[in-house]
């Protein structure tokens, strides 16, 4: 059975390390010369089809981009049969979806790796990618500190599960029904990291590595924005939120952003502000990920 990806936490605390590593690995071997892998997008995306794309190209391989509604999953055909078509042909299967269960019912169904691109529940991809950022600009990432603000996204799930496995503090600053569930909090628990969650974000950031935010609507959601808008007053990362953290915090954020509304413009442009190189890791954690897959973790450092 192949290993599949469809949150931060399959893998160990030193898989994780290894998939970080292997992201940055120089003159990767092609281990995908000559395969393909597909890559099911039943949401729009910027960053994460090209950054794969790449990735794969990277690798020797050949993507192939699909929409969701070309194939339809559990329209058309079941997830599994979907998956079980597309692995004649693919050497692993990426998809963004809705329901994340469609991604389990087809990782249980096909003998390659499916990979997740983001679905309602989670987005290990871009949590791979922050950490790498992170470690980049801070080392050693234990004992470092992560605030979340606003709303508990796919994106702070992974990013949260991540930054505890890898001995981070995490803090979670979100309004009433916005913040981490009790199954959310109790996972963070299990892994040492037991959240601080509270409803005024300049009590999360208070002295924080790290600020992190998403957007108020994730796709699925536009027609609440509204309400959201109204929910979220307040939560904006602007510079005096960022004061509040270490001298040295940085600000990261998956984008797409909306200035002036999960953040300010003057933050997500400014000196603090971590997304671009965040952005370009998309790519390096494809490459590091999908390495890791056919290859197994890299030898380990000798530096
Ligand atoms: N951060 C991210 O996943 O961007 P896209 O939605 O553009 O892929
Ligand atoms: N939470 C956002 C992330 C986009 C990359 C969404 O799901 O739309």
């Amino acid at each position: 059975m192949s290993r599949s990806f469809l949150e931060i936490d399959d893998l160990t605390p030193e898989e994780l390390v290894a998939v970080l590593d292997a992201s940055e690995r120089p003159d990767p071997p092609q281990v995908l010369a000559g395969r393909g892998v597909a890559l099911i997008f039943e949401k729009p995306s910027n960053r994460t089809r090209s950054a794969t794309e790449m990735a794969v190209v990277q690798l020797g391989g050949h993507p192939v981009a699909i929409r969701g509604d070309e194939v339809g999953i559990d329209v058309r055909e079941t997830a599994e049969d979907v998956g079980r078509t597309l692995a004649c042909y693919h050497a692993a299967i990426g998809a963004r979806v809705h329901e994340h269960a469609k991604l389990e019912r087809m990782a249980a169904a096909v003998d390659v790796p499916v990979v997740n691109l983001l679905s309602d529940d989670a987005h290990p991809m871009q949590a791979l990618s922050d950490l790498l950022t992170l470690r980049q600009h801070l080392g050693e990432l234990r004992g470092r500190s992560l605030a979340w603000v606003g709303d508990y996204t796919n994106v702070a799930r992974s990013l949260a599960i991540g930054a505890a496995t890898l001995g981070m503090e995490v803090r979670v600053g979100a309004p009433n029904g916005y913040g981490p569930g009790a199954l959310d909090v109790d996972r963070l628990a299990a892994l040492g990291a037991a959240p601080l969650v509270v409803t005024r974000p300049a009590e999360a950031v208070e002295g924080v590595d790290a600020v992190v935010t998403d957007v108020w609507a994730s796709m699925g959601q536009e027609d609440q924005a509204p309400a959201r808008r109204q929910a979220f007053e307040g939560f904006t990362v602007d510079v005096a939120l960022m004061d509040r953290a270490a001298p040295a915090g940085v600000f990261l954020h998956c984008l797409p952003a909306h200035r002036g509304e999960e953040v300010a413009a003057d933050v997500v442009d400014g000196p603090r502000s971590l997304v671009w190189q965040e952005a370009a890791n998309r790519m390096h954690v494809a490459r590091g990920l999908l390495l890791w897959l056919f290859e197994g973790p890299e030898p380990e450092r000798t530096a």
